[in-house]
């Protein structure tokens, strides 16, 4: 066999040799990845709706829930609340919520499936510092102009008791409201509507 031969075939088997192993570390390489891209189930859960008991909610109380890794408050308002929403709204930044992406029950004065029930998603669109509930109408704090709302402790921010930020504020939009339907009269569930199904 001359040197040429021997050199072709040893050629030719590093090739092969060299093909299979890709193959295989292929392989070995592509288990892992695509395994990781499944969501786990702790993961999924995460993800998942939560239902919120609204039940025994009073006029002025708020539950907190977690979605997502947020905080989501659940607002029952009174009548005195949902007689303000009207009277602020040159005062407001954006009035019927129509520059951001909203659900569109959200784009309206109450932001809310029923006027008496608010549910909003507790981060300040600013810098994502969690707004302080403030019910109470005229605080020394607050001045004689609140009539109610959430209040952002870390710049400043003031929203009214829908979460519509006041002209200008640092956030540059309303709180969000995440999607959410009623299960029941005394049962809703957050992270799902019929317009994200
Ligand atoms: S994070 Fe709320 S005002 Fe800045």
């Amino acid at each position: 066999m001359s040197g040429e031969e021997t050199n072709s075939g040893r050629r030719r088997f590093l090739t092969a040799a060299t093909t299979t192993i890709g193959a295989i570390g292929t392989g070995f390489l592509l288990v892992p990845f695509v395994s990781s891209m499944q969501p786990s189930a702790k993961a999924r859960a995460a993800a998942a709706p939560v239902r919120a008991d609204i039940s025994k909610l009073e006029p002025g109380q708020m539950i907190r829930v977690k979605w997502r890794g947020k905080p989501v408050w659940v607002v029952k308002r009174t009548q005195e609340n949902l007689d303000m929403l009207s009277k602020r709204d040159s005062d407001l930044a954006d009035p019927n919520s129509e520059i951001s992406d909203q659900p569109s029950y959200a784009k309206n004065e109450d932001r809310s499936r029923k006027p008496e029930i608010l549910v909003l998603v507790g981060i300040c669109t600013h810098l994502g510092c969690s707004p302080t509930y403030r019910p109470d109408v005229a605080p020394a704090d607050l001045g004689a102009d609140w009539q109610g709302g959430f209040f952002c402790p870390c710049h400043g921010s003031r929203f009214d008791i829908s979460g519509r930020v006041f002209k200008g504020m640092p956030a540059p939009t309303n709180l969000p409201v995440p999607p959410y339907r009623y299960l029941s009269e005394g049962e809703i569930v957050i992270g799902e509507d019929e317009e994200t199904a």
